[in-house]
């Protein structure tokens, strides 16, 4: 073989090893979310930030996203509430089970009141009153340490999905 012809050769099998290789790199990508697609469907909470028997404000995945963080003075729901560190914390979707409308939440009254037709829930995101009959939908969640991340399932999310659920 000339010099030439085994040049050509060597560049072909190098060409034809490197798109076998960006191929298969592309497949194993694609099979795992980019970092930056979990973080932005996630909504990470430091929850040694929050303030206690008060009812915080965040958003989730472009929606209102409530949570309450509490000691025993409040009520508690072990079918709504998880426990994280020495507090316990309601996490809640802040849109109506009625219609779709986001509650105001008005801390004289302990209530979260819908604008559209008075619905109204507890703190703990319990129906009261008006036209609504189910809760504030608990998002899917994971406690990692003191950080509560919403948007992901973890073990304390399952769990309390069955003790609903019993
Ligand atoms: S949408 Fe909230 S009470 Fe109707």
């Amino acid at each position: 073989m000339d010099r030439n012809r085994r040049i050509v050769n060597y560049s072909l099998i190098a060409l034809a090893g490197s798109g076998v290789y960006f191929s298969v790199k592309t497949m194993f990508n694609s099979l795992e979310p980019p970092k930056k697609a979990r973080l932005d469907a996630a909504t990470f909470i430091d929850t040694t930030t929050l303030p206690l028997n008060e009812v915080s404000f965040f958003t989730w995945q472009k929606k209102p996203l409530f949570i309450l963080k509490k000691d025993a003075s409040l009520s508690l729901d072990e079918k709504r509430d998880v426990k994280i560190g020495e507090y316990y914390y309601t996490v809640m979707i802040g849109i109506c089970t009625h219609l779709g409308c986001v509650p105001k939440y008005e801390s004289d009254l302990k209530r979260f009141i819908c604008p559209c037709h008075n619905g109204q829930f507890d703190q703990n995101g319990i129906a009261l009153s008006g036209p609504v009959s189910k809760p504030l939908v608990i998002p899917p969640f994971k406690v990692q340490e003191n950080m509560l991340i919403v948007g992901e399932i973890g073990e304390a999310y399952l769990q309390l999905k069955e003790r609903a659920n019993a």
